[in-house]
């Protein structure tokens, strides 16, 4: 048998430090409140229903993953946070519309404790967004100190044990990687500097991780994904994941697209479009934030398929993705989707997908997870990037030289692999032989 990896049991208090309280975090959090209260079930989410085989399939050994794994139990968790709005988090929830009032007014008083600290905003990295709650400092970097003051505050006050730290924050406008990412020095010159290539998220993300705090970024843009906070969160022990929830449109293309390229079929045309009315939307409706998803949203299917290998099938794919901002929806987002297939012997075939979804009601149990996992990878002595979570992201985190595994399968099988070698159990390959030997 394989050695366990040593974890650090999950006691006391964990805190889980979500950067803006929009329509992902306080489902998130009003969701939590309201499953432990046993009001909801907590539908979604891996940590909380999912079951892990261990050992052969005659041995009949699937417990729960609660069951095996020590994750932090959801009576532990206290959540903080920051936005430029002051509204609490039930009054955010509201605004935010996704869970019906009568199950917010369930779990009203706690949701009203949770008041979001001033943030650290600037309208250049994301046009459309103004407010009032919003610190002042001489510099980016005195911003950056602001908010671990904050951080060590909430630890001290509600007597943490351990945090962690998820951007649910808008997404920030198109960037690409510059000399002040290159590494620490460079970037601890840079937030001084006031450098505009340092956004707002990674003003947060460089105060998660300078404290060895766990960091996750559900949105697209940059934020921890640079060689500066990766080296950083190998000095300081802490474990990164990110870059964008995969949920909706997204995840249906990652549980299709492998689908028929397992049985050959070729792509000749892949159309998303969607249409979207909350906040998230209104955002993505400026070109510059849209950029930074779209990119996200598009590297999918060119890592799925494989167009280098199978350039018959995939080379010429044109895939197009459109987001348009539709107020009447709010949060229940319509996706399309219009495949042009080709099968034998060049036959076209069409497939449409119809996509009536909930947007924070899919996130919310990947940010809940995320957070979960990443409390335990760093129990377990894990630090930087975490691949083995690239279930829960639509541009998986991942080290230079290497691509990103995006199939949904491959990334449940890495996922639920890392578990078993953490708890010291055979890993899974799926042979088989075993049996009819
Ligand atoms: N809902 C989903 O399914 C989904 C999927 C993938 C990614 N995401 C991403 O997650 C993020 C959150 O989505 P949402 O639907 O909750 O959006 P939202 O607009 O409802 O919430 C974002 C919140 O972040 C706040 N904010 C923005 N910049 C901030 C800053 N610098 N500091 C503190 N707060 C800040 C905003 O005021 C707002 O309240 C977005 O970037 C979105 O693209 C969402």
């Amino acid at each position: 048998m394989p050695t366990p990896v040593d974890i650090a049991p999950a006691r006391g208090k964990l805190g889980i430090l979500l950067v803006g309280l929009g329509a992902v975090s306080t489902t998130t959090i009003a969701g939590v409140l309201a499953i432990r209260k046993g009001f909801s079930k907590p539908i979604g989410s891996l940590t909380q229903m999912g079951t892990i085989r261990l050992g052969k399939r005659t041995e009949a050994r699937s417990p729960r993953i609660s069951e095996v794994v020590p994750l932090a139990p959801l009576d532990d968790l206290v959540f903080g946070g920051w936005d430029i709005f002051e509204d609490d988090c039930y009054a955010a929830a509201r605004t935010a519309g996704v869970i019906e009032p009568a199950l917010l007014e369930k779990v009203r008083p706690e949701l009203e404790q949770i008041r979001p600290w001033p943030a650290v905003f600037d309208q250049h990295y994301v046009k459309r967004l103004d407010g009032p709650n919003v610190k002042k400092g001489k510099n980016k970097k005195d911003l950056a100190e602001q908010v671990v003051a904050d951080i060590r505050r909430f630890k001290s006050d509600n007597n943490l044990d351990r945090m962690v730290m998820v951007w649910c924050g808008s997404t920030e406008i198109f960037a690409t990687e510059a000399p002040a990412h290159a590494d620490i020095t460079a970037f601890e010159r840079a937030l001084e500097a006031n450098d505009p290539a340092i956004p707002s998220s990674m003003i947060y993300a460089y105060a998660a991780i300078s404290e060895g705090i766990p960091y996750a970024n559900a949105a697209p843009n940059l934020s921890g994904d640079i060689p500066a906070l990766v080296d950083l969160a190998a000095r300081t022990g802490s474990p990164l994941a990110g870059k964008d929830l995969k949920t909706g449109q997204t995840l249906i293309k990652t549980i299709i697209a492998p689908g028929l390229k397992a049985r050959l079929l070729g792509v000749a045309g892949w159309y998303s479009t969607n249409i979207l009315g909350n906040r998230d939307g209104e955002v993505l409706d400026d070109p510059e934030s849209f950029k930074t998803k779209e990119e996200s949203k598009k590297s999918v299917l060119d890592y799925i398929l494989q167009p280098q290998l199978y350039p018959e099938l995939y080379a010429d794919l044109c895939h197009v993705v459109r987001i348009n901002y539709y107020p009447p929806r709010g949060d229940n987002k319509e996706g399309w989707d219009n495949i042009d297939l080709v099968g034998w012997l060049g036959y076209p075939m069409q497939l449409k997908i119809n996509f009536l979804c909930r947007d924070s009601i899919l996130a919310a149990p990947i940010v809940l997870d995320v957070a979960l996992f990443l409390d335990l990878a760093k129990r377990a002595g894990m630090s930087g990037i975490q691949e083995w979570l690239s279930f829960y992201f639509k541009s998986p985190q991942h080290a230079p030289g290497l691509y990103p595994e995006h199939d949904l399968f491959i990334q449940l099988m890495k996922l639920k692999n890392t578990m078993r070698w953490m708890l010291g159990e055979e890993l899974i390959t799926h042979l088989g032989r075993e049996y009819y030997d």
